[in-house]
């Protein structure tokens, strides 16, 4: 960790927040096609979809503004995360809970990124962030509504569930 200017450290930060939003993307456009039971679920992941195009063309932006390109996508960024998020359960039709866990504990990783890279903006001595805040906003935003509806997603999981058990008698 020798010799890192504050502008080295930021256009890092960049490069990790791009590389996550990159695998974020992966990740809910995998989840997204398999949610027509929970539309309320799909609608939100969809509107977060095109959020992210955005961050993600903030991030570039910033980026080349230094000449510097994103970095080729580094898998696994989101670490355990990730993982949890890439796991599938076919055949149990409890996707919907594991998806929602792994959203709750990714859009939170999302938050403290980019509270991690406007703190490191401003040691650089970075004036435009507002693009970066607005993203922290909407990181907050999809949290939130995935906290929110954890009970509503297990409820309505259960009864399908419990419905599905009862159909078969
Ligand atoms: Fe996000």
């Amino acid at each position: 960790m020798a010799d890192d200017n504050p502008r080295d450290l930021y256009i890092r930060a960049l490069k990790n927040t791009h590389a996550l939003e990159q695998q974020a993307l992966q990740i809910m456009e995998r989840q997204v096609e398999r949610l027509d039971q929970y539309p309320e679920m799909e609608q939100a992941l969809r509107r977060h979809i095109q959020e992210t195009h955005g961050q993600r063309d903030r991030l570039e932006e910033a980026l080349l503004g230094f000449n510097e390109k994103p970095s080729a996508l580094k898998e696994g960024v989101l670490g355990f995360v990730g993982n949890m998020a890439s796991l599938t359960h076919a055949g149990f039709g409890d996707e919907i809970l594991k998806d929602t866990y792994a959203n709750h504990a990714f859009e939170n990783f999302e938050v403290a990124a980019y509270k991690s890279l406007l703190t490191i903006a401003e040691i650089a001595g970075e004036r435009s962030t507002a693009g970066f805040e607005q993203s922290l906003r909407e990181e907050q935003a999809m949290a939130r509504f995935i906290h929110d509806n954890v009970e509503a997603i297990t409820r309505k999981y259960a009864s399908l569930a419990i419905a599905g058990e009862k159909a078969k008698i």
